[in-house]
């Protein structure tokens, strides 16, 4: 069985299909919703306090009514999100691992983004393909022109999409602080950073090194306070603006792009290249960290599922796009021998670097 920390792990779809897994597709949504009412009612977290679990005492820890818990239960032994021997519940091995290596609750950030950001705009995915634009942004209140601009008017959106951004990133950017090469780099401009997730985990595993945070102007606060709190004060800063209209600041040897050429269209993507292109001195270094398809667009399943995200909500034009099509735009913008460095894990996380 896969572990979820097995470096191994590369997670492919299933096939051939058989009519058990078109059921599961059929329902996924429904299973779905077992993994979030079993996150909000901490069905996990009782189930961690001893090794078997009786029904009855799952019943009164969780407060629920015996008809709910039965379903509750129902649900998730059969989806073995949790284990049942006889009368004894317990925890599943994916659930035990990520509790074990400190990822739970990254984990049930993600649910909650799913659930709360994710979920409703996905209604308009068939709608989003015909018109090959972001139709489920509608779903978002607000008028502002995308997803981002329009979370600071929302915000328990705003709260939970920046706990996801913040865990999804920290699941995978333990191979952007280890794999790759900063020794030689002094300051890193961190395009469309978030709340400096990113740029923290550098400036921590890096003290030599600055970096500059460059996102809307409604994140300052946000990014301010968590670079206070996690102590680099000295080393990460902020710059506001919009990377799309406004050029890159100068002064930097190396741009990073974190999760942000799942957002836009690969000519926009190609666009920012540019930019960073033209920013950077010679020998400067671009890094694009972000999901990954692969290069023959049959997987891996993650990067295939999370796309439905990009192509129904956040902004225009976006998916989870491939290796390949992501080097050709480091080419279109002047970068030569992009690298690629491989993420492995259950997130489908990649990093490319190239070198001005
Ligand atoms: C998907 S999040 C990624 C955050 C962070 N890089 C990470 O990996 O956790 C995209 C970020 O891009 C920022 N952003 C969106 N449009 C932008 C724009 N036009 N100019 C600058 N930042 C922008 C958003 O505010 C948000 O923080």
């Amino acid at each position: 069985m896969a572990s979820v920390t097995d470096r191994s792990v590369s997670p492919t779809a299933p096939a051939p299909l058989d009519m058990n897994g078109l059921s599961w597709v059929l329902f996924g949504h429904a299973a779905f919703q077992y993994l979030n009412a079993a996150c909000e009612l901490g069905l996990f977290e009782a189930l961690a306090e001893r090794e078997k679990t009786k029904k009855k005492e799952i019943r009164e820890q969780l407060g629920l009514a015996e008809r709910s818990v039965d379903i509750l239960l129902l649900g998730c032994t059969s989806l073995g999100l949790v284990t049942k021997d006889g009368e004894d519940y317990g925890l599943s091995a994916p659930v035990a691992e990520l509790m074990q290596a400190g990822d739970w609750q990254r984990l049930k950030d993600t649910v909650a983004f799913e659930q709360y950001v994710v979920y409703e705009g996905q209604l308009d995915f068939t709608e989003s393909l015909r018109t090959n634009t972001n139709a489920g942004l509608r779903r978002i209140p607000g008028t502002e022109r995308n997803l981002y601009f329009r979370l600071n008017e929302n915000p328990k959106l705003e709260q939970v999409f920046f706990a996801y951004m913040r865990s999804w990133s920290e699941l995978a950017n333990r191979h952007l602080v280890e794999e790759v090469d900063f020794s030689g780099v002094s300051s890193v401009l961190d395009v469309g950073g978030g709340d400096a997730v990113n740029s923290i985990a550098l400036a921590k595993a890096n003290p030599h090194l600055k970096a500059t945070v460059f996102d809307i102007p409604s994140m300052r606060e946000l990014v301010e306070g968590k670079v206070a709190e996690a102590g680099v004060r000295d080393q990460v800063a902020m710059v506001t603006g919009d990377m799309h209209a406004d050029e890159f600041p100068s002064g930097f040897d190396c741009v990073l792009f974190a999760h942000q050429f799942v957002i836009w269209t690969l000519e926009e993507n190609t666009a920012l290249l540019r930019k960073a292109y033209e920013a950077l001195p010679e020998g400067g270094k671009v890094v694009i960290f972000n999901s990954m398809s692969n290069d023959d667009g049959d997987g891996p399943v993650v990067a295939a599922l999370d796309s439905v995200y990009f192509a129904a909500l956040p902004a225009e034009g976006g998916m989870i796009y491939s290796w390949k099509q992501h080097e050709e735009c480091l080419r279109a913008a002047g970068f030569s021998n992009p690298q690629r460095v491989d993420c492995p894990g259950w997130t489908p996380h990649g990093i490319l670097v190239a070198i001005k």
